[in-house]
């Protein structure tokens, strides 16, 4: 089947109620018809997530998202909406705005809210084309289990899920990104960053021309933001090895693998990058790699090297810390 075939194949999917899994320009998304709740429900069941832990829902365009916010409101939020959808759609950004009175609930884990985000990659944006003639929005989370680590490539995708429902899944390459999409909310008083990725909190403000919050659980993911509502991707343990794994500075790194080999422990590190864009797209794949190795060798450990405690690492240090072991 050529690309155009194997796309509208799976919009049919999409349409008969089935899961079909994507690549976006950030991670892959498991997607399943945001209008049909049993289709929405079985998503939850193959990734074994909460039920309240909303989804986003990935539209075509700008216009296609008017369905799930309403068309006619005209606060400073959807001015908000409007500039930055303008701005940076297509791409790795996500909107949370207040939910339209037609939306169905299931779509957003039952939130008053709703996540909507378009996505830059070609084979997601012919997908998203595609079954817009079916249907109003594809619902999808990253195709992991419930706080493992996202996939980025296909092989990723099929590692999770191996022996599960049938997903068809469509193959488009390694995530050019790798980290989830930026996640803006506006359905507060002010606009608030509530996960850092490729688009920068200063990015968004730009776009805005008014300065954008930072929530309290990505200056510190231990803290909780209670105005948000319950979400996997702030929850201060999420995107995890199942190995133990731990971030170091480059300074302790030498003594901290002495350290842990004299006491018996097979030491897998992960050393830092100087490109940003080069260590970000090849994180998840690295660290499913570490684990996969670890996984084989009792006592073994993962150190990550810390990165620069630079204001462009923001994405990198909220996954990082998320990922590492709790003690
Ligand atoms: O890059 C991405 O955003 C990827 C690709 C597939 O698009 N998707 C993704 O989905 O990362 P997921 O479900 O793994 O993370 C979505 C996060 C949730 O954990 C939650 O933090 C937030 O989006 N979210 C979704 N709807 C929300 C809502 N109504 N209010 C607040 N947060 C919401
Ligand atoms: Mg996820």
């Amino acid at each position: 089947m050529n690309e155009t075939t194997q796309i509208e194949a799976a919009a049919q999917r999409l349409r008969d109620g089935g899961l079909v899994a994507f690549p976006t320009e950030t991670v892959y998304g498991l997607g399943a018809d945001a209008g049909n709740e049993s289709a929405v429900a079985a998503i939850y069941a193959v990734k074994g997530r909460p039920a309240n832990h909303p989804l986003i829902v990935h539209i075509a365009d700008h216009n296609a998202a008017l369905y799930w916010i309403g068309h006619n409101d005209l606060s400073a939020a959807r001015r908000r909406f409007d500039r930055l959808a303008a701005r940076f759609w297509p791409g790795p950004l996500t909107l949370i705005m207040r939910r339209s009175e037609q939306a169905p609930g299931w779509a957003c884990g039952g939130q008053a809210s709703i996540g909507l985000r378009c996505p830059a990659h070609p084979i997601a944006q012919g997908l998203l084309q595609a079954f817009s003639r079916y249907g109003r929005g594809i619902a999808a989370p990253s195709a992991n289990r419930y706080g493992r680590i996202s996939p980025t490539t296909a092989q990723h995708v099929r590692d999770e899920f191996s022996g599960d429902a049938p997903i068809l899944l469509l193959d488009g390459g390694a995530a050019r990104h790798g980290l989830e999409s930026t996640i803006i909310d506006l359905s507060r008083e002010q606009a608030v960053l509530l996960r850092p990725g490729a688009i920068s909190a200063d990015e968004v403000a730009a776009g805005l021309g008014e300065s954008v919050a930072i929530s309290s659980n990505v200056i510190d993911p231990d803290q909780i933001d209670r105005q948000a509502p319950r979400a996997s991707g702030t929850l201060a343990s999420h995107y995890a090895p199942r190995n133990p794994m731990y971030i170091v500075s480059s300074i302790d790194l030498h003594e901290k693998v002495r350290v842990h080999e004299q006491a018996g422990k097979r030491v897998l590190v992960l050393p830092c990058a100087d490109s940003l864009v080069g260590y970000a797209h090849h994180l998840y794949a690295r660290l499913r790699e570490l684990d996969e190795q670890a996984g084989a060798i009792t006592g073994a450990i993962i150190l990550v090297e810390a990165p620069p405690r630079e204001p462009q690492w923001q994405a990198v240090w909220d996954r990082l810390l998320r990922a590492q072991t709790k003690s």
